[in-house]
């Protein structure tokens, strides 16, 4: 007989980051673009970005994001299930980036696939490995996020090229048989509007003739509905989960803007030391950016066992949503 308290869940048991080496600060970027620190670190909060070196690609530097979550959990890499990797910044139109990350670990037992999410492609991954280990097929799947906006940004556009930068971030999750209050997984809660695609987007594809394309933006009208749409999919979760506010532990939001950052914890009450930040440094990653910042925090220490986190996230599509899990 099954012991109906306890759930199989999706836990998460590592995590790991790769940054490009090469660091771009707002005063390198105000030699070649012009903007300053002042107007960037006032309207965004960021200070630095890291910009891959062409070796650096979103296959190279997931694989090494994988690599550092499965250690740092401590599987080897023929034990894995599934790899799942958020980007829109591929190294090809296929293969997808996933099989690249498998081949680099030699997890020869997992598969692999991407998902097309924007910024919002690290919380879409996280809900489509929690639904396939919970319904069992797999017990152990790498969830990564992995971007080049360097290579996709207009640098003849400042109201653009300094907002973004490039990353990987990974996390491991694996099936657990947890009490209903244990680890893991408890909810993901995901949303799109293809109505507004027009005002985030990358203007070509590989199909697409001589049209690779650059990233687009109406800056001020994902301004306005980022704090709404977000507050709106963080506040599902915490109903689902009959959670308020008082309940979390962190909030690690897609790192994009200070601003929509702050304005989202104002409108959910949470004093700024519960949400994490990176985007000073990293600037917006899109998928990267929440699995580059859960890693950070859980890797300094301030992210413990058993607390309560969650991630909310928005991007082009427009696309967005949010995961509550405890650690
Ligand atoms: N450096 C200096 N000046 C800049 C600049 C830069 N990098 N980029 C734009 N400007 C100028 C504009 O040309 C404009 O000048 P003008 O008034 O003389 O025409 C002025 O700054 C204001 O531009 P605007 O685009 O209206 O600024 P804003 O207050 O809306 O801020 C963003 C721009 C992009 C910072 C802001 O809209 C934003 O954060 N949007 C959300 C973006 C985001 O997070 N997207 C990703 C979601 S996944």
């Amino acid at each position: 007989m099954p012991d109906k308290n306890r759930l199989r869940r999706a836990v998460l048991t590592g995590t790991g980051t790769y940054l490009p080496e090469k660091i771009v600060t707002n005063a390198d970027m105000a030699l070649q673009v012009d903007t300053s620190d002042d107007w960037i670190t006032e309207r965004t909060g960021i200070k630095q970005r890291h910009f891959a070196a062409p070796h650096e690609t979103a296959a190279f530097m997931g694989a090494e994001a994988g690599r550092r979550a499965l250690e740092a959990a401590g599987m080897a890499p023929e034990q894995l299930g599934a790899i799942i990797v958020g980007t829109s910044t591929p190294d090809q139109a296929f293969p997808s980036t996933a099989v690249h990350v498998q081949a680099a670990l030699g997890a020869t037992n997992a598969y692999g696939f991407d998902i097309a999410a924007a910024c919002s492609g690290f919380i879409f991954g996280l809900s489509v490995a929690d639904a396939m280990i919970r319904s069992g097929q797999v017990e152990s799947v790498l969830v990564i996020g992995s971007e080049v906006y360097s290579r996709i940004l207009n640098f003849a556009d400042r109201g653009t090229c300094v907002l973004f930068g490039d990353g990987a971030g990974a996390v491991l999750l694996q099936a657990r048989d947890v009490e209903k209050d244990g680890a893991g997984l408890l909810s993901t809660h995901l949303h799109s509007d293809g109505r507004l695609a027009e005002i985030l987007y990358v203007d070509g594809a590989v199909g697409q003739p001589d049209k690779p394309g650059h990233l687009v933006m109406n800056g001020r009208e994902v301004f306005r509905h980022a704090v709404t749409l977000l507050s709106g999919a963080v506040n599902e979760a915490l109903a689902a989960n009959s959670l308020t506010a008082a309940d979390i532990d962190w909030l690690v939001p897609h790192q994009a803007n200070k601003r929509i950052i702050d304005g989202v914890g104002k409108k959910l009450g949470l004093p700024p030391e519960r949400v994490v930040v990176t985007v000073d440094k990293h600037a917006n990653t899109s998928a990267a950016s929440i699995p580059l910042a859960l890693a950070a925090a859980v890797a300094d220490g301030r992210i413990k066992p058993g607390q309560i986190v969650l991630l909310e996230a928005l991007g082009g599509g427009l696309t967005w949503g949010s995961a509550l899990l405890r650690l």
